[in-house]
């Protein structure tokens, strides 16, 4: 197990660019290995996760071939898949398990996926529930809807799902198992979650119908196979921001970032509590890619409930440190799926922010924060959680004495270069510290 060590840090005065989305990495692949031929995709996101989605193609005989690290051409097979020879391991990935579900719902096939011990205890019958609707046979070993899962697909009947949980993870299930369906298969969220999946099936032009909540999809359709650019993450560049946003004087630019709507509340957040953002965007592809320019400041406490949740979901950790590091109350309500993530994200972050010396009320579906005393430093554990792990290093940069967090592999799920960024940002003499910005962004 390696542990992160880490110090109190000076302002940030750089620009830099993360690497490649994970929910987006995930989702080109699948979509390209539906299409009808070759589809070169560019700013791949080479982590253990999106790798479990290129093993799990790989295996229902879909060629895969890697150019560099973030390079890949994914080689369509017309929606026509071989069975798997063995289980299709997904590792610590929700959303591989969720939306390869989705698809092996929709195969004429016995498929079975197994995960790691955390992904064991994550709730699938959310998946289970529509998939079961529209005709395919899912089983699964754990208890009240458990992995591994055991799918025996084909034949499915379209459905319109109203789904009990804004979950891109479920839309996305129902609407890939209805590619696979005779008809119009559709789902209706409660508030709207990331919208990547229709994005790239409007992309590589299968039509999906959008209309509010409700997005539907007629099957039988083959996507086009084409070229297919990442953006990077926002969700790995949130913790940079936070720790920009958090010190007066800091200024940090991120490239090449995405910027879609779905995504970017962090960005509403951080500005709520008093940060200075300007954001544009370069390049408005199927997924709107920009530059982030951020100034830090005294932060403010803030609320954070209802439709918005949905929109910062995985940037509660990082947010919550960032309430953490701000004067006043931050209250994070209606973020009950916190608790069934990587791991139980709200029991970790009171768990971590207490150890740190932070007043915290922990509540059923969220977090109540004294922000604005002073941080000490404290051993903490990632409880296996990437999110937990980066969000806490960050806090470690804002406080007295050390912070150590144990537990780090699980970083290389969605960010394997996090620490290394962390430890380049902040060495003795790193040129990036004092070089000027050129700001994109006219102040
Ligand atoms: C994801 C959706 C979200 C998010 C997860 C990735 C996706 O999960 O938390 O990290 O790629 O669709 P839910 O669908 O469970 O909200």
């Amino acid at each position: 197990m390696s542990d992160w060590k880490i110090h109190r840090a000076p302002i940030i005065q750089t620009e830099l660019e993360v690497p490649g989305d994970k929910s987006i990495s995930h989702r080109a692949v699948m979509l390209a290995g539906l299409s009808n031929g070759p589809c070169l995709i560019k700013g791949f996101l080479s982590s253990e996760d999106c790798l479990c989605t290129v093993g799990a193609m790989r295996s229902l005989g879909v060629q895969i071939d890697f150019i560099d690290e973030t390079t890949l051409i994914v080689h369509g097979v017309r929606r026509v898949f071989t069975a798997p020879l063995g289980d299709i391991d997904c590792g610590n990935s929700g959303t591989t398990m969720r939306l390869m579900a989705g698809i092996l719902a929709g195969q004429p096939f016995r498929s079975r996926l197994v995960g790691d011990a955390s992904l064991s205890k994550r709730p699938m019958k959310r998946i289970m529930d529509p998939l079961g609707q529209m005709g395919a046979k899912i089983t699964a070993e754990g208890k009240e809807g458990r992995p591994p899962l055991t799918i025996e697909g084909g034949n499915l009947e379209p459905i319109h799902f109203l789904s009990p949980v804004a979950s891109a993870q479920v839309k996305s299930a129902v609407l890939l198992a209805g590619m696979f369906a005779k008809g119009k298969t559709s789902v209706t969220e409660p508030t709207q979650s990331r919208d990547h999946t229709e994005r790239m099936l409007e992309y590589f032009l299968v039509r999906p119908q959008k209309q509010g909540l409700t997005v539907g999809i007629f099957g039988e359709q083959t996507p086009e196979s084409r070229e297919f650019q990442v953006p990077g993450d926002i969700s790995s560049a949130a913790f940079w921001l936070v720790a920009a946003a958090a010190q007066p004087q800091s200024r940090l630019l991120v490239k090449n970032v995405g910027l879609n709507e779905t995504r970017s509340g962090v960005l509403a957040v951080l500005i709520r509590m008093g940060a200075v953002i300007r954001e544009r965007i370069t390049s408005p592809q199927a997924e709107p890619i920009g530059v982030v320019d951020i100034q830090g400041g005294l932060l403010k406490g803030t609320e954070i409930k209802g439709a918005e949740i949905a929109n910062v979901i995985d940037e509660l950790p990082i947010l919550a440190v960032a309430g953490a590091l701000a004067q006043g109350k931050t209250v994070i309500r209606d973020a009950g799926e916190l608790r069934v993530k990587e791991t139980d994200r709200l029991a970790a972050i009171a768990t971590n922010l207490r150890a740190m010396g932070v007043t915290v009320t922990e509540t059923e579906s969220g977090l109540e924060i004294i922000g604005g005393s002073s941080l000490r430093g404290a051993k903490m554990d990632s409880f296996g959680d990437h999110r937990i792990a980066m969000a806490f290093a960050i806090a470690g940069l804002f406080a007295d004495g050390e912070t150590v967090i144990t537990g780090t592999e699980c970083v290389n799920t969605s960010y394997p270069s996090f620490y290394a960024t962390l430890e380049g940002l902040f060495r003795e003499g790193n040129e990036d510290q004092t070089r000027v910005i050129t700001s994109l962004i006219p102040r």
